[in-house]
């Protein structure tokens, strides 16, 4: 099975990117399983009805979000009414949606999860025993998580955690992608973050010159608004056997046009 995870898909520019690309990636690279972040597509962040809609249309399997998950006002909506856009696990339990969901492909069913770090990141319950209570309870043969933090630390440790447990573990949120993508010694693909579907001629996504304004003069409030522009495509290919449900290559792709 080909997995494609997609970096934070970043507002208007990365949203058309997928809507207008996705299709021809997944025939041109076979992939059968495609999970994006979203937590930014919509503005400010967050996610809506026609921007998830849009999305799934367009070839994705799974949403994953993030900390800007409520950062709009339509994202509780979606999340409640779509069982295939998910929110961090560790979230507070009263935190509307669900922190995975299992898709039955016919011949295998793929559980993704989302999880959420804790290291300069909105406090949260401990994704390592969120995870650990959760594996035991999955009907599913193959498990991928998008372990989005900000630390390389915690995504290494949390990644080395599962290894053997889970397919692959990818990285979401800091925007920029690493390139330290491999398996891990039992199995597990991975990559300590996809990077970022959007304009990189940015700051993570903000307009340039509003993030140096904000980081030269902090004791002002900025509104942040996202850059227009050329955007990128910043993702990664695992391929999973589907009988060890190892992972046994993984690509990392990014690029600007196909
Ligand atoms: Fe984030
Ligand atoms: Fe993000």
């Amino acid at each position: 099975m080909r997995l494609l995870a997609i970096g934070d898909i970043n507002g208007e520019s990365g949203r058309e990117f997928v809507y207008n690309n996705l299709s021809r990636i997944l025939s041109r690279y076979k992939i059968d399983f495609c999970v994006a972040n979203a937590e930014n597509s919509a503005e400010p962040n967050g996610i809506t009805h026609n921007i998830a809609n849009t999305l799934i249309q367009s070839g994705v399997d799974v949403i994953t979000m993030g900390n800007h998950t409520y950062d709009n006002k339509e994202s509780a909506s979606v999340l409640e009414d779509n069982s295939r856009v998910i929110r961090p696990l560790n979230f507070p339990p009263e935190a509307e949606g669900m922190g995975y969901t299992i898709c039955d492909l016919g011949n295998i069913r793929v559980a993704v999860i989302n999880a959420s770090g804790r290291i300069n990141m909105t406090p949260v319950d401990c994704p390592f025993s969120a995870v650990e209570r959760l594996l035991p309870k999955l009907e599913a043969d193959v498990i991928v998580i998008d372990f989005h933090a900000e630390a390389t630390s915690e995504k290494i440790a949390f990644a080395n955690f599962l290894d053997g447990k889970v397919s692959a573990v990818f990285g979401t949120h800091t925007h920029v992608q690493t390139a330290d993508e491999r398996i891990l010694p039992n199995g597990t693909g991975f990559i300590c973050d996809l990077g970022m579907t959007g304009v990189e001629d940015s700051v993570l996504g903000v307009k340039k010159e509003i993030i140096i304004e904000h980081m030269r003069m902090p004791v002002k409030r900025v509104r942040f608004e996202k850059a227009q522009g050329e955007a990128w495509f910043h993702a990664c290919i695992f391929d999973i056997d589907e009988k060890s449900h190892k992972t046994t290559t993984v690509e990392r792709l990014r690029f600007n046009r196909l």
